[in-house]
């Protein structure tokens, strides 16, 4: 198993855009797949159609069991079209409870001795995060095996990425007292990307300047990402045959190519 987290400190970069659209190509690739909404916004619970509720509330400070808080994705709503669905989407959903997860939990191991029982049960993880860092952030640190950033290619995203290196630093100190093995960068996600603006192009120039290969290839801003958003269904399901179906289906090949050289950082 392992635990792939989307951040960026700056909001509305398509962290759960691309949170729900990995997980569901992940399963459709054939792999059982749980998506964690740790944002207490609750919009990961919402885009895959979801009430909010307090899940993973209840399986981190409850200590519930996770048959009890797990909800299952019917594949309708995400697969790709003529391909046969091969793997499972699980969803831990969020309220506004999350919010006070870290403060009502005594255990910083919590997210990692929870996670750990789906050893055998689950391929991936993957977790969305709200743009404001706090305690949660740390623990979902301690839990995480690589990490993939969204990002605008604009000023005050570039701002929230660096902001968000600056703590994965800090975290990886706090990990190393574990002796977990250090996060892996999977890459950054230039998102919302249009490519008509000056601006857009040269700071993804730059962008790609301070971080190579790190920086995968561009999704371009359509309005097809919020119409299936609304609907709650992947782009592809969706909108299959669009160029914004193609750029999320291309999102997910590149994931695959990426999570090969990562191994779980915990033994
Ligand atoms: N490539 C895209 N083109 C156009 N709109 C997009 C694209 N990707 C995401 N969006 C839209 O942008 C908005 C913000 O995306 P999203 O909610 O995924 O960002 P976020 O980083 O999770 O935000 P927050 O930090 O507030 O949780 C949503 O309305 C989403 O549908
Ligand atoms: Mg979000």
């Amino acid at each position: 198993m392992r635990i792939v987290t989307l951040l960026n400190e700056k909001g509305g970069v398509g962290k759960t855009t691309i949170a729900f659209h990995v997980a569901a190509g992940l399963a459709v690739a054939g792999f059982r797949v749980l998506a964690v909404d740790a944002d207490a916004q609750g919009s990961l619970t919402e885009t895959m159609g979801f009430e909010q509720s307090a899940a993973l509330y209840d399986l981190i400070v409850r200590n519930r069991s996770f048959k009890d808080v797990l909800r299952y994705v019917r594949p309708e709503v995400y697969a790709y079209p003529k391909r046969k669905v091969r793997g499972q989407l699980f969803l831990l959903s969020s309220n506004v409870e999350t919010q006070s997860i870290a403060s009502n939990s005594k255990d910083a191991l919590a997210f990692v001795r929870r996670f750990s029982e789906l050893h055998q049960a689950v391929d991936f993880v993957i977790i969305d995060t709200s743009p404001t860092p706090s305690l949660l952030h740390g623990a979902i640190y301690l839990a995480t095996d690589a990490i993939l950033y969204p990002t605008k290619c604009e000023y005050l995203s570039f701002r929230g990425l660096q902001n968000s290196f600056i703590h994965r630093e800090e975290n990886e100190r706090y990990r190393s007292q574990f002796n977990f093995a250090p996060i892996t960068s999977l890459g950054i996600v230039p998102n919302i990307y249009r490519h008509g603006t000056l601006e857009h192009r040269e700071n993804l120039a730059e962008l790609r300047e301070n971080y190579g290969n790190l920086v995968w290839e561009p999704i371009p801003q359509s309005t097809i990402w919020t119409e299936s958003s609304r609907v709650h269904r992947a782009i592809w399901n969706y909108a299959s045959g669009s160029p914004a179906a193609q750029h999320g289906w291309n999102l997910l090949k590149r994931f695959l190519e990426a999570i090969k050289h990562v191994k779980p950082t915990k033994s």
